[in-house]
């Protein structure tokens, strides 16, 4: 069998801050029959992520590939098997890849794999889990008690990272959003013991309120003024893991850049811990081996937007994430 896929390609690399629909355009290519180990895949769900905007950039300085000029844009997405060359995977079976925007893709042996069947649903299988995960079990090490801040919570990564937080038995987990409405989604519905929207305007009181004896453990995807008043509400001897910097990366303003209070710092003995997740084999399978299980314990709900419309939504879906539309893992249906 061979179809004619679809692909979301790069036009231009952003300079600024384009919207992804000025940036992006598709074609049609013809895929080959699937030849040996190879498997066709019709992608029925792809991931949008805030990653995205700067794999768009000419040169990204991140530790993974930036898109190419005509390329398609390469993310998680999970489909269905519908033709296979010899021992590649069985029709019929829900599977991963990472080929991204895409209709159709053509995976070989080790670029398609099964989805975990303990998940109710394939799409469970896109989630920023193991950077949640690795960042709260290897980087913060959390432990039994901690009081825990995690900034960006209602995001991919930060509306996994409370629950992880929680799981490892955080005693009091703080969670900080743009807006009422996602500080409710936060303790309502994902766990959180408090929430701070930062926009109005008292982050450093609003924490303090929030984890009077100070924090033991930070996750920080923000950066800027949300860093600075974690490291002002810090416990002695805090982690803070530094996992992204969105109001950086999505808002160019004063604070973007964060400065260190380096007195307090030392005086606290602080330990401040960049990391990056390069989703090794073991990180993905300890977030895997958990996830199932906590999902299927209730110890945590996959959060996460559907957005139906079709693959010529994602750009438009991925500048709604940047404005703050979103809340949890992002993903647009492609097919049924
Ligand atoms: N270290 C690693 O290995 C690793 C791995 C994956 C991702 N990351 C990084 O982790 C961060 C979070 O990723 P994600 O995919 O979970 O992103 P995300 O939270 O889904 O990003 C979108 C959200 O960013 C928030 N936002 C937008 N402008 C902001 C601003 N000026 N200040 C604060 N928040 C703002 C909005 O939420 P509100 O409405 O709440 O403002 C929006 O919903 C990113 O920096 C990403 O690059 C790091």
């Amino acid at each position: 069998m061979s179809v004619k896929a679809t692909r979301v390609t790069l036009a231009r690399h952003r300079t600024g801050t384009e919207p992804a629909t000025d940036l992006l355009t598709s074609d049609r290519v013809q895929l080959p029959d699937p030849g040996l180990g190879q498997v066709l895949v019709r992608t029925t769900h792809v991931q949008v992520a805030a990653v995205m905007a700067d794999l768009m950039l000419e040169h990204p300085n991140l530790p993974m590939a930036g898109y190419q000029l005509g390329a398609p844009v390469w993310g998680a997405a999970v489909g269905e098997v519908i033709a296979a060359g010899d021992g590649g995977l069985s029709v019929g079976t829900a599977v991963m890849h990472m080929k991204g925007w895409q209709d159709h893709v053509l995976a070989g042996p080790y670029e398609a794999f099964p989805v975990d069947p303990r998940l109710p649903e394939p799409y469970f299988a896109i989630n920023q889990g193991v950077t949640a995960h690795h960042g709260m079990v290897d980087i913060a090490r959390v432990r039994e008690g901690d009081v825990v801040f995690v900034s960006g919570a209602a995001g991919g990564v930060g509306s996994l990272a409370g629950q992880v937080a929680k799981a490892l038995g955080a005693s009091r987990v703080i969670g900080s959003a743009g807006s009422a409405a996602k500080c409710i989604y936060l303790t309502e519905v994902l766990g959180y013991d408090a929430a701070i929207n930062y926009r109005d305007g008292r982050v450093l009181a609003d924490l303090r309120e929030a984890a009077p004896e100070g924090v033991d453990v930070v996750f920080d995807t923000v950066g800027g003024e949300q860093f600075e008043a974690a490291v002002q509400a810090a416990a002695p001897g805090a982690r803070l893991a530094l996992c992204g910097a969105l109001s950086g990366q999505l808002d160019d303003g004063p604070g973007a850049h964060p400065r260190l209070d380096v007195m307090t710092a030392i005086a606290k003995d602080l330990v401040i811990l960049p990391f990056t997740t390069m989703h090794t084999p073991e990180q993905l399978q300890a977030w895997n081996s958990a996830y199932g299980s906590w999902l299927a314990e209730g110890a945590l709900v996959y959060p996460h937007t559907l957005v139906s419309g079709g693959l010529q939504a994602a750009p438009v879906v991925l500048d709604e994430l940047l404005a703050g539309t979103h809340r949890g893992n992002v993903l647009v249906q492609v097919a049924t």
